[in-house]
Order: structure tokens, then sequence, then C-alpha cells
């Protein structure tokens, strides 16, 4: 039996959960699963109006994972996504998500999924897009599954940095390539037994390929995965909450002011399968 009512959003990305409230969140023993269901379903789950606390984020997002720790403090879980530097101060790196990217993906296993929990929100700008990487895949013709179907990438932070920082300092070149760089097939199997595509900001080149051809070839499917008509466009209101599954879905932050009291509560829940 259906313990939530979904909502298509996007046509191929993206439902609104109805119905659910705080109470359901911390009380409700079948939502957890019946959400992991709806996730896998639709990529991205939207809950509109829910204003939870950052105890009841984490408490929630227990129950659908294994919790990522990064601070100190009352709540370690929570990251703040936030371009001022007084709230969080590695801002800068934020503008990396203004590019298609799914997180992680420099990591062995890239986390499974993200929230996030809107607590301000930018005047203008400042929507998240998403994009789902298996309906990418599976428009593909049979031909280029073929032909696609052995081809590894290389990611990098300084890939995805270096579009935002052309010029950058030999100390700044240094930070990135401290950073280790991860090869990936560009066709990831599931254990699920769905097909998805692995792009984004973080490919820097094509294992084997000349440079420019693996760049134009990565250049037109992340193009052709992300085409308007393809995409969901979140526009936030505080209170807000978004899930999305970072296993078959791209993202990334339309852009907004660096003095904009933008502020996403963000949990991020570990990875489950290595991208194989
Ligand atoms: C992230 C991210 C996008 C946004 O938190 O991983 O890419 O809209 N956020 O803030
Ligand atoms: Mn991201």
């Amino acid at each position: 039996m259906a313990v939530i009512t979904t909502e298509k959003l996007g046509t191929s990305v993206g439902a609104e959960v109805k119905g659910v409230d705080t109470e359901r969140l911390l009380h409700d023993d079948e939502l957890p699963a019946a959400c992991l269901d709806a996730l896998e379903a639709n990529g991205v789950l939207v809950f509109r109006d829910l204003h939870i606390d950052d105890a009841t984020q984490v408490a929630f997002s227990r129950k659908l994972g294994e919790v990522e720790v990064f601070g100190r403090g009352e709540f370690p879980e929570i990251f703040r996504v936030t371009l001022d530097p007084k709230k969080n101060p590695s801002a800068a790196y934020l503008r990396g998500t203004f590019d298609w990217h799914i997180d992680g993906c420099t990591d062995d296993i890239p986390i499974m999924a993200t929230m996030l929990s809107a607590h301000a929100v930018a005047e203008t700008g400042g929507e998240t897009e998403f994009a789902s990487t298996y309906a990418a895949y599976e428009a593909l013709s049979d031909d280029e599954k073929e032909r696609l179907a052995s081809v590894r990438v290389v990611h990098t932070i300084e890939a995805s940095q270096r579009l935002h920082n052309s010029d950058p300092s030999p100390e700044e070149v240094a930070i990135w390539r401290s950073r280790p760089s991860k090869e990936h097939p560009l066709v990831w199997r599931h254990t699920s037994g769905r097909k998805s595509l692995v792009l984004g900001a973080t490919t820097d080149h094509v294992v084997g390929m000349d440079p420019d051809e693996g760049r134009a070839l990565l250049d037109d499917l992340l193009a052709r995965s992300t085409t308007p008509d393809r995409v969901y466009r979140h526009e936030w209101s505080v209170g807000d909450v978004v899930i999305w599954d970072n296993r078959g879905v791209l993202h990334r932050a339309c852009p907004y002011d660096p003095s904009s009291p933008r502020d996403m509560h963000r949990t991020t829940f570990a990875g489950d399968e290595p991208i194989q």
C-alpha cells in the first residue's frame, strides 16, 4: 500500500511528495522506505512547506541512510550551502555548484543522495536544476550505447574549478592537484540493473582519446542530457526540502549573488555502490 502520494514535476525527473509533515518525518515508520522507493523512481523528491529544524533534518536523514559527518558542534551532519564566508569558510568552492555535476565524483564511491532544506532563499536566481542521467543513457542511440560501453573518463577537482577560475595561482593549482583524481566508466551499470551516464564538471578527459575529441564527446553528451525539456528546475521557498538521488541525477544551482542570504542546510548519505 502506498504510504505517500507523489505528483510528477518534470518529464523525466522529479516528483512532489504530498501530505508529509514533521510529525510523519519523525514518527511514521513506513515513510523512509516509501521515500527511498520514490527517490529511485523519480530521481528528485520535493517536500514543500516543511520548515524543519536541524534536529528534525538529522533525525529524518538517519532514517534514510548513513548520514555523513563534516563538522563539529551540535549538528556536525549539517553542511551549510551558502556563498557567505561567515556562514561557511569554504564558500568560494561552492561556485562549483553552478555547473552541472554529480556530487563526489572524485571519491571511490559517490554519495547516495543529498538533502537540502531551505532556510533562506535568493531574491533572484538560486534555483536548483536537475536532469536524469538514467534518461540520458536511455536517449542514446543503440549504436552509441554500444560505442560508449567501454569508454572511461578521468574526473578531477581541477577540471571543475578551472571552469570558474581560468587563471589560478600556483598555490591554487597545487591545492586542486593534491586531491586525488578518479577514473570511472562513462556508463554506470547499477546493481539495480539500470544504466546511467556519469558526466558533469569534474570530467577531465576520456582515457585513450585525443583530448579535444574527448572534450567534444563529453560536452555533447552533457548538453544533450540537460536540454531544457529534460530538466526540472526547483524554485525555492523557505521551508522547502529537496532530496536527490546522486546516483542517477545531475544537478546545478542557477547563479545567485554572493551577498544573497541564500542558506541551504545540507545532509548527505554515504554511497552504497561504486561506479562500475
Ligand atoms: C550541493 C549543490 C546546489 C544548490 O549541495 O551539492 O550542488 O542549489 N547544491 O545549492
Ligand atoms: Mn552538488
